[in-house]
């Protein structure tokens, strides 16, 4: 239909692996289990998967923290069951994209054995290790992620500290040093040589660092230095990142968790085209579901965006982050929400499960296993209304997602109504409307239609309050997207609404027909001519 490059056009499904379906029957979901739905995500027609790590790992951090890039670890399977389901997946015309955490490895990782082991090893500096500051204690005031406490962690045997910006179990890797980043060049060809289209590119812009490490200034110290870090060094080492993915053939792709709130410093990592594809924008998951927040949002990501060329992305949930369903309060909003989603300007970013509107798990305090309090979005996904929902156990490493006897895959799939046909329908009119893969966007304003001239002053302009309306265009495609922010019906006569059709209703399968010029209670529609 275009000749976008897959990336810009793609609807990509966040997988988290150990909780997407388990076929070995230790409560942790698998690679093959992945494998077995496929043909599930084709039916949804989703184009590309992201699979949060697969690596080996101590699971200190749920596989963010990785002892060995070049392997799998045996609970999601081994390197045979990666190539079959990159295989597969490719056979059906699916893109497969892993999660690369490039910022920091174990502290079980032999490099970092090797690192600790004595100041003249030829690793040392393949990791952040410093003396203390003068006077004693952490070289910075810098503090670590999920805690109030130092990034920094002193080590006995060797007299020095290392740095970690999330837990001490995750030291953080020193990219200045050439053997490191050869190495880490080496990981990435290692996986592009398997295949794989793509890697999402964990807390990227933390991997270039100030060489001095100076402190954070103090009215921040509180925070986390992971969204303080914004360094020139990094834009040089994405550079030589996006010269090795040119290398290889078909458009493989970067997209970066660049952990920065300012959306100017977040589109400065796409460099001029010369450094990430895309960057993940997570002010979306802070955004109020209010009509003029989100007008807001999409006026500055499109500002920030379109005069440099840069392509935006969408994301309602993820793996670190209450999911959206859970966020909203209400089903009916999480409809309307995937409708926005999908339809914007930009690559959506899907998080398994919202498909099917899972709301977080509750997790009892004896259940607790993630240091960052993540873990009710990360309960495992419900295939069917049995007990074990389609798993081989009925209790699997986390609690089950409320409501699983109706909430689940095999429940919704026999309901045309159901959220999970909704976004089947949504992404079905994405893939045949060029106007919503890549059209332009154009926010709804002006005066409403059909109201007499010469109104007096001061009568309100643009849409009915708690509406957003936009229009995608291109050549001759067209779509008008409204989405009704507020818990009451609204009427709207606009006159980019005029003669349009019906296309989508978030509420309804059966919505087909002539715009009447209604919007039930939270209710989102797609407008075709
Ligand atoms: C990113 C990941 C998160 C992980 C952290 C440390 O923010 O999304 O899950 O804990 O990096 O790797």
């Amino acid at each position: 239909m275009t000749d976008l490059p897959w990336w810009k056009t793609a609807v990509v499904y966040q997988i988290y692996p150990r909780s997407y379906l388990d076929t070995d029957g230790d409560g942790v979901g698998d690679l093959e289990g992945v494998r077995r739905r496929l043909d599930h995500l084709k039916w949804l027609g989703v184009d590309a998967l992201w699979l949060s790590p697969v690596y080996r790992s101590p699971m200190a951090d749920f596989g963010y923290d990785v002892s060995d890039y070049c392997d799998v670890d045996p609970v999601f399977g081994d390197l045979a069951a990666a190539d079959t389901l990159i295989g597969e997946a490719h056979d059906r015309g699916l893109k497969v994209i892993l999660d690369w955490v490039p910022n920091h490895s174990s502290e079980q990782h032999p490099w970092f054995v090797e690192s600790r082991s004595s100041r003249d090893n030829p690793k040392r500096d393949w990791y952040v290790w410093r003396d203390s500051a003068p006077g004693g204690g952490p070289p910075n005031n810098w503090v670590r992620s999920w805690s109030d406490q130092p990034a920094w962690t002193w080590d006995e045997a060797t007299g020095q500290w290392y740095l970690h910006c999330f837990l001490p179990e995750q030291p953080d890797l020193n990219w200045a040093d050439p053997g490191l980043e050869a190495a880490m060049h080496d990981v990435l060809r290692f996986w592009l040589d398997r295949g794989v289209d793509g890697f999402r590119m964990d807390v990227i812009h933390l991997i270039g660092k100030a060489p001095d490490l100076p402190d954070d200034p103090p009215e921040l110290a509180a925070l986390s230095h992971v969204p303080l870090n914004h360094r020139p060094e990094t834009h040089v080492l994405l550079r030589r990142l996006r010269s090795l993915l040119d290398e290889y053939p078909g458009d493989r792709m970067a997209v970066g968790e660049v952990y920065l709130l300012e959306t100017s410093q977040v589109v400065s990592y796409l460099g001029d085209d010369d450094e990430l594809h895309l960057a993940f924008n997570f002010l979306s998951l802070y955004t109020p579901w209010r009509a003029d927040r989100w007008r807001g949002l999409i006026e500055a990501i499109e500002a920030e965006h379109d005069p440099v060329g840069a392509w935006p992305t969408w994301v309602l949930s993820n793996h670190d982050n209450q999911r959206h369903r859970t966020r909203l309060g209400s089903e009916r909003r999480a409809r309307a929400a995937a409708v926005m989603l999908l339809t914007l300007r930009g690559t959506p970013f899907l998080y398994a499960g919202e498909e099917i509107g899972l709301e977080d798990a509750v997790i009892p305090a004896d259940r607790v296993v993630d240091p960052g309090g993540r873990d009710g979005c990360r309960a495992p996904i419900p295939w069917d209304s049995g007990p074990s929902h389609g798993w081989p156990v009925e209790d699997p490493w986390l609690p089950w997602p409320p409501d699983a006897a109706t909430v689940n895959v095999a429940t919704e799939r026999d309901d045309a109504d159901s959220i999970l046909h909704l976004y089947r329908r949504v992404l079905d009119a994405r893939r045949a409307s060029i106007a919503l893969c890549s059209g332009e966007l154009a926010l709804l304003d002006g005066l409403p239609d059909g109201l007499p001239e010469g109104l007096p002053e001061g009568l309100p302009e643009g849409l009915p309050d708690g509406l957003l309306g936009y229009e995608r265009r291109s050549g001759d495609d067209r779509r008008v997207v409204l989405i009704n922010f507020t818990h009451s019906p609204v009427s709207i006569h606009h006159v980019a609404t005029t003669g349009l059709t019906v296309e989508i209703s978030s509420l309804r399968a059966d919505a087909a027909g002539p715009f009447a010029g209604q919007l039930d209670a939270d209710e989102a529609v797609v407008l075709r001519p």
